[in-house]
Order: structure tokens, then C-alpha cells, then sequence
């Protein structure tokens, strides 16, 4: 198996089931001539995040690193007449492509994106009595995720549904020696999932245009 493969497939899927959409190309399109890193997720992901939304039903969303908004595009078209996504970046250039890439996706009175560190904005919005979120989305610095994934938890309910990208890495996920500190990150965030009582989580390794990595669902099942 190729990367030349998994590329292919994932052009052949995206083109059979996930058809062009000129707000999430014009994202891409304005994140890459910004030099922003092309490491959003894949469109077939992406739709993958909407389904899950719609499946979820879910009116509120959280997101932690927006990068140009791609992500956020995606699971802001899945949000009900009054729903509400909240979108945390760190990087000011990042913030400023993502904002007029969600205006040009006619989010902007949807999508509230708040520029700063995570574990700076996320305390603000547990003070704010924001949420709980119906969905959140963790993408962004892997060392983080397991502080992430404690401030998710606290942002939830019973039924709240948390996504976290990016924790295969290669395979490098299963080295328990590893010293790269995102494997790390997702080692420490997997060993709190599994001792939280208060959710139910498995992981999935995904091949695709964007290389050999996964994902993480996390279901709370029960309230604080
Ligand atoms: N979800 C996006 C991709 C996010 S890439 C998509 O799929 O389209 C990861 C993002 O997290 C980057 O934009 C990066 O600047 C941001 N980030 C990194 N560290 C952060 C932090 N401490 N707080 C908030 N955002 C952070
Ligand atoms: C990286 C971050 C991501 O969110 C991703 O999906 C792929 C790569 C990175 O930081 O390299
Ligand atoms: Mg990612």
C-alpha cells in the first residue's frame, strides 16, 4: 500500500460523495495563498464531522484549533436555524484568514472565533457558564490534548460527543518510549479517556491523502 494509493482513494471518494462546495474551496484556496500549512482536515473528513454533527443533533459545537476555518465550515453547515459554534485559535495570522474565510461561508453570525491560547480562552468560557457543547472538536497542539481533554469534560453533559484528531501519528501512537511530545500527548490523553468514568471512547487508524494517522470518539455518559 502507496501513498500514491491513499491519495487516489480519497480523490475518488471526495469526487463520488462529497461534491465541490465554493465556500470550502475558496477557504482553502485564501488559507494557502496566506502560507497557512495545508494540515486542515480532508474534505471526506470533514463531511465526516458534519455527519457526525447532524447525527448528534447538535446545536452547540465547540472547536479547539481552527487553522483557516475548514474544519469549522464543515461542522457550522451541520448546526440547526440558532446553533452556535465556538472556534479557539491561537495564532492571530491564523484567526484573521479563518474569520473572512467563515464570513465568506456566510458564518459569521454563526461562528464565534476566540483568538488566544486554549488554556487561556477555555477558563474564560467555563467563567462565561458556556455550554455544555453538544460536540467538540480537538485539533489543535497535540501535547495539549490531555488538558483538553479534561476542559472538554468539564464543557459537557451527558451525550455530549468529543472528536480528537490526529492520534495515530504514523503509528508512532503505539510506542510507549516515544519521546516526540504529540505522541506523548495522545499516550496521556488515551490513559484519561480510559480511566474517566464519565465517557466511553475508542480510537480509528485512517490511511488517506493526508497520510496514515486516526481519530478518537469520546461519548460522555453521564453528566458532572
Ligand atoms: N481544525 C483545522 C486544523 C487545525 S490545525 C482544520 O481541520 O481545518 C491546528 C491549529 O491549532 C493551528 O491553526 C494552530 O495555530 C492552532 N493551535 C496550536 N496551538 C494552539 C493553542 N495552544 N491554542 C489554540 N490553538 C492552537
Ligand atoms: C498537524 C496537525 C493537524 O491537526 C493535522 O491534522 C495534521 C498535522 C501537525 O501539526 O503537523
Ligand atoms: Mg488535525
Amino acid at each position: 500500500m502507496t501513498q500514491e494509493q491513499w491519495t487516489a482513494v480519497d480523490r475518488y471518494i471526495t469526487e463520488v460523495l462529497v461534491p465541490g462546495d465554493a465556500a470550502l474551496e475558496a477557504a482553502l484556496e485564501a488559507s494557502a495563498a496566506a502560507g497557512l500549512p495545508p494540515i486542515n482536515v480532508t474534505p471526506n473528513q470533514g463531511k465526516l464531522l458534519m455527519l457526525l454533527a447532524l447525527i448528534q443533533g447538535a446545536r452547540s459545537i465547540l472547536e479547539i484549533g481552527t487553522l483557516g476555518g475548514y474544519s469549522t465550515i464543515w461542522l457550522a453547515r451541520a448546526l440547526p436555524a440558532g446553533g452556535r459554534l465556538i472556534t479557539l485559535e491561537a495564532d492571530p495570522k491564523h484567526a484573521e484568514v479563518a474569520r473572512a474565510n467563515i464570513a465568506r461561508a456566510g458564518l459569521a453570525d454563526v461562528v464565534e472565533l476566540r483568538q488566544g491560547r486554549a488554556l487561556d480562552t477555555l477558563p474564560q468560557l467555563a467563567a462565561e457558564r458556556r455550554g455544555p457543547f453538544d460536540l467538540i472538536f480537538i485539533d489543535a497542539d497535540k501535547p495539549s490534548n490531555p488538558d483538553y481533554v479534561v476542559w472538554a469534560l468539564a464543557l459537557s453533559r451527558r451525550g455530549s460527543l468529543i472528536v480528537i484528531d490526529n492520534v495515530v501519528r504514523e503509528g508512532a501512537v503505539a510506542d510507549a518510549g516515544s519521546d516526540d511530545p504529540s505522541v506523548r500527548g495522545v499516550r496521556r490523553m488515551n490513559e484519561l479517556l480510559a480511566a474517566e468514568p464519565r465517557v466511553s471512547a475508542t480510537a480509528i487508524q485512517t490511511v488517506g491523502s493526508k497520510g496514515y494517522d486516526g481519530f478518537a470518539l469520546a461519548l460522555v455518559t453521564a453528566d458532572r
